[in-house]
């Protein structure tokens, strides 16, 4: 459905002394089969909006090429749009119509049917608790209620391909959990490929057949949230013996399946690829040797072990500093103005 090759966007800006070059992306590769549930994830300013406007032809690759639904998106960019839905960051502008009307004729501009689109909008409505606002108007709406209408317009024409960009931003906590669950019919119930971009980890977690991590505009890792978590962290181990003694024998044994274990009092740590596997075996050998276990205690990694481990940062330190850096004046004013004292 989505297949790119080393797209890059550079951005100009400033000008005289004051210009610069912002790498924004720096040679992406993606490949996306007909029904996979992508999460792009990655902190503040690492690239994943101009991504996806590129992707969507709203933005022409200084380099690379892609094709999307089957379409070239520099030189069949009509077809493109046709095909996929969007729904952008910042979300759509409304002209002061009547919430269902804006999405009505969203549809019809895409070629439906005024009763098709009526009929379609009121299901979105539906299924995304927009239910009772059809007759009002999105300038009237809180921000989690335009966050689902713009939603329901990037799907009215039932798109086989969604391009979701942090979806869930600015969403309370049902209502992200909502709209996890209408993403996740979309592809169970429609078919449909979604390709969306997150910030969250939990979301990425939650929704994604396979993650693809992006980082200052290159991408440092691409498959299901259980690999890259086996694969760059692997499960924390933590045994808990009684004696001294056994600390020595645990240590040795955790070792032998464990690249780096670390000892604390009577606890013995290590990471381990898959420990559901390799635990039974581990607790087997631990009893031939005569060690009792106080405790033992399996923690999977997360998502932001996997990331501080591609990158060397968290992904919350990243985010602060692409934040600070981003920023203009008075946005990190306000900033600090918030932060409590
Ligand atoms: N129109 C633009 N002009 C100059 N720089 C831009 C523009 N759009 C984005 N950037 C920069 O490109 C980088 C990537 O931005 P973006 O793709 O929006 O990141 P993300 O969506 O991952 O937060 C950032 O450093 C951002 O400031
Ligand atoms: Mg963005």
């Amino acid at each position: 459905m989505i297949r790119a090759r080393g797209l890059v966007q550079t951005f100009h800006s400033g000008q005289g002394k004051q210009k610069k070059e912002v790498h924004a992306v720096r040679g992406v590769d993606l490949d996306v089969a007909e029904g996979e549930v992508v999460g792009f994830l990655g902190p503040n300013g690492a690239g994943k909006t101009t991504t996806l406007r590129m992707l969507t032809t709203l933005l022409k690759p200084t380099a690379g090429t892609a094709s999307v639904a089957g379409f070239d998106v520099a030189t069949q960019a009509v077809d493109v749009r046709r095909s996929i839905g969007y729904c952008s960051q910042v979300g759509s502008t409304f002209s002061g119509a009547y919430a269902g009307d804006e999405v009505v004729d969203h549809g019809m501009l895409y070629g439906m049917s005024k009763k098709a689109a009526v009929a379609k909008g009121q299901e979105l409505f539906d299924k995304l608790q927009l239910d009772g606002l059809w007759r009002r108007m999105p300038k009237n709406m809180s921000g989690g209620q335009k966050r689902r209408l713009d939603i329901a317009m990037a799907l009215i024409h039932s798109p086989g391909l969604v391009f979701l960009d942090e979806p869930t931003t600015g969403l309370d906590p049902q209502a992200r959990i909502n709209l996890w669950q209408h993403i996740a019919d979309l592809r169970a119930k429609e078919g449909a490929t979604v390709f969306l971009t997150t910030h969250y980890l939990d979301e990425a977690d939650a929704l994604a057949d396979r993650i693809v991590i992006i980082d200052q505009g290159t991408i440092v890792a691409s498959d299901t949230a259980d690999n890259l978590k086996a694969a760059v962290a692997g499960d924390l181990v933590d045994l808990e013996v009684t004696t001294d003694e056994q600390v020595a024998i645990a240590r040795d044994k955790l070792g032998s399946i464990s690249a780096e274990v670390e000892v604390e009092g009577h606890h013995v740590r290590g990471r381990v690829a898959r420990a559901g596997k390799a635990v039974p075996g581990l607790l087997r050998d631990l009893e031939g040797s005569g060690v009792g276990l106080e405790s033992i205690e399996v923690v999977r990694p997360t998502l932001d072990d996997v990331f501080l481990t591609l990158t060397g940062r968290s992904l919350r330190d990243a985010e602060a500093a692409a934040e600070a850096k981003d920023a203009p004046a008075d946005e990190a004013a306000a900033t600090t103005e918030g932060a409590p004292a």
